[in-house]
């Protein structure tokens, strides 16, 4: 079976990352997190003071920025390190996803990280997750899954899983920044978040985990002949 790229696009929590990681397990393939990238870069932006709708700081910021992601053994998955330092629990705080759609929006970060996430995927073998990933990064890749889900569910399903770390959260904090975070993804200038042409929609809404997986496993064998 030849090797092939796997993207998977769509708004925000609607059950992208777990899907890809697990489609990534099946096919032994690597599973990249491309939001993991925006909400590290964002992180550091944080903790610097950078100044971020200035251009020059931007590009000057970017450069004292390494990502990589590394397997963690314990979780069996990977985490994203920023500048050495594991970065995998900071970056999903309420804080950082607070600002990160408006630093992804920015053109010197996007190109910052297209070219990595490009680079990642030369031999393919890969699945990635994210916004502009079938449309931008990969528009030549051979299987483009967009995910959707009813926005209540995926408020329901975000909710749960930030409850867990933080007790404090409410559900209308977790609401108001799903709407944000998708309202400026679809609308900003720079690889807004869009279905490729070519992309296959799987709305996960009334499915299991199982379910989905079998049937994007399906669609990805097919493409893998
Ligand atoms: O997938 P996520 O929710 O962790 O992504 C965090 C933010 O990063 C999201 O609000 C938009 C941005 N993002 C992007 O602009 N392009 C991508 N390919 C992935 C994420």
């Amino acid at each position: 079976m030849r090797p092939i790229i796997i993207t998977l696009d769509g708004y925000s929590s609607c059950g992208k990352s777990t899907l890809a990681r697990q489609l990534a397990n099946q096919l032994n393939y690597v599973f990249i997190d491309s939001g993991a990238m925006y909400r590290a870069i964002t992180l550091y932006f944080l903790r610097q003071h950078i100044d971020w709708n200035n251009a020059a700081r931007v590009k000057k910021a970017l450069s004292g920025i390494t990502l990589y992601f590394q397997y963690n053994p314990i979780t069996g998955q990977s985490d994203m390190f920023l500048n050495d330092e594991n970065t995998e629990a900071l970056i999903r705080d309420m804080l950082v996803s607070e600002h990160v759609s408006e630093v992804a929006a920015i053109k010197e970060v996007r190109e910052f990280a297209v070219a990595q996430q490009q680079k990642m995927g030369e031999k393919k073998g890969i699945v990635m997750d994210g916004r502009d990933i079938g449309t931008t990064v990969f528009p030549n890749a051979e299987l483009k899954i967009f995910v959707t889900a009813d926005p209540a569910i995926r408020v329901e399903r975000r909710f749960k899983e930030l409850y867990e770390r933080n007790p404090n959260i409410t559900i209308e904090e977790v609401k108001n920044n799903l709407e944000m975070r998708d309202y400026i993804d679809s609308n900003r200038e720079f690889s807004p978040l869009r279905q490729a042409a070519d992309a296959i929609v799987l709305d996960n809404s009334n499915l299991t985990r199982e379910e989905q997986l079998a049937i994007a496993l399906e669609w990805a064998k097919e493409k893998m002949i």
